[in-house]
């Protein structure tokens, strides 16, 4: 029998009981009740794919702010793995509706815990920590990075997208250590500024950050990256910061290494968001019921894996040059066909990632 005030959903072969009136769309908002996020559906589809692809029998896998338990209890169910699965949330009924869950899907060997999250991190670490907080992520990162095991991966979730996006640049400063800057390509600065944060502050503990599937979509980023021991792979990592500059006049971006007057947005990450090489292993092992969705990104993000930073918008060239635009697979191919690099993006649909210069490609645009 379900309990009065919670209704039943299926996520993927997972069941889970979950509060009435749950969160359809969007960042959600705190509601006293256990909080969950049909939208966020995808993400934990991702997720899934990525424990499939990455986690070992023997791991300790930690859903650190899991709520109803639905992404621990989804990767304790679907992927195949023999591993010790922790869930912990601080909201007593956040627990109890866990526990309820984990049992509902014979998962009753998962650990549930009741725990302030950096507590938790003091005491035990992980192969994989999953951060999945109400906005910013800030409070928790130093304590994830610190207390991930050794090649192990943390999982970030941050919806507190309008500093990230330029928004509020000034919090983005505060929080972030960077400045955020509004441009057609705020997405990506925002991720990038994200992914930098989270390198510097494990290079705090000499150890390396390195980004694995890191991504914008819907009201929220997400970041899976490796962390790795070592003072040298830090500064590798810390090497590969650097600035954003745009320039309004030519439509020009371009990716500075040092900080100069023309930065507009960093300190940034400026290398790969995503591995080609986990990207396979995540395709080799799909198979979710909501595939369609990831099949598109999954398919994007291969594409995207080896592109430059800072993407364009088939639309700001085609004002510029009072042209309509093209198709953008054939921009794509035309771009590729002239010897440049050339992807779609999975940061916007008429989104466009290249190494042609500006003019190459402008003149592109025309004839294309
Ligand atoms: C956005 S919800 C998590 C959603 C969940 N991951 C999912 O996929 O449905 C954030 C959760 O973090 C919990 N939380 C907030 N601060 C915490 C802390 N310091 N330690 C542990 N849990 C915390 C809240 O109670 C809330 O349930």
């Amino acid at each position: 029998m379900i309990s009065s005030g919670l209704v039943k959903v299926i996520e993927g072969t997972t069941e889970l009981l979950v509060p009435e009136a749950f969160c359809k769309k969007g960042p959600g908002t705190r509601t006293g009740e256990v909080f969950y996020n049909k939208q966020m559906e995808f993400g934990r589809d991702v997720s899934v794919m990525f424990g499939r692809a990455v986690f070992k029998d023997g791991d300790k896998i930690l859903d650190g702010l899991a709520a109803s338990g639905a992404r621990g209890l989804r990767l304790a169910n679907e992927t195949g793995v023999r591993a010790d699965f922790v869930l912990n949330d601080r909201n007593l009924s956040a627990a109890v509706l866990m526990k309820e869950n984990a049992s509902a899907n014979s998962l009753d060997h998962v650990r549930v815990m009741c725990k302030d999250l950096r507590a938790l991190l003091a005491e035990e670490q992980f192969d994989y920590i999953d951060v999945d907080p109400f906005g910013t992520p800030i409070d928790f990162v130093n304590a994830a990075v610190q207390n991930c095991r050794n090649k192990g991966t943390v999982a970030i979730t941050a919806t507190d997208t309008a500093p990230l996006y330029g928004t509020y640049p000034r919090t983005s400063l505060r929080r972030y250590g960077a400045l955020s800057a509004r441009s057609p390509f705020a997405h990506e600065t925002g991720l990038r500024i994200l992914v930098g944060f989270l390198v510097r502050e494990a290079a705090r503990h000499d150890r390396a950050c390195e980004p694995l599937l890191c991504y914008h979509t819907d009201h929220y980023f997400r970041c899976y990256v490796r962390i790795v021991n070592g003072a040298a792979r830090a500064d590798a990592a810390i090497k590969k910061l650097g600035f954003a500059h745009f320039d309004k006049a030519s439509l020009e971006r371009s990716v500075l290494v040092e900080r100069s007057d023309k930065a507009d947005a960093g300190p940034m990450w400026t290398g790969p968001l995503l591995s080609g090489e986990l990207l396979e292993d995540m395709i080799a092992s799909k198979d979710l019921g909501t595939s369609v969705r990831c099949e598109k990104y999954m398919t994007l993000w291969n594409e995207e894996a080896s592109a430059p930073a800072l993407f364009y918008k088939l639309d700001e060239l085609a004002k510029r040059t009072k042209h309509s635009p093209p198709k953008l697979q054939a921009m794509v191919a035309k771009l590729i066909e002239s010897g440049f690099k050339a992807s779609r993006t999975h940061f916007d649909p008429k989104g466009l990632k290249t190494d042609a210069p500006i003019g190459d490609f402008l003149q592109l645009f025309k004839e294309c």
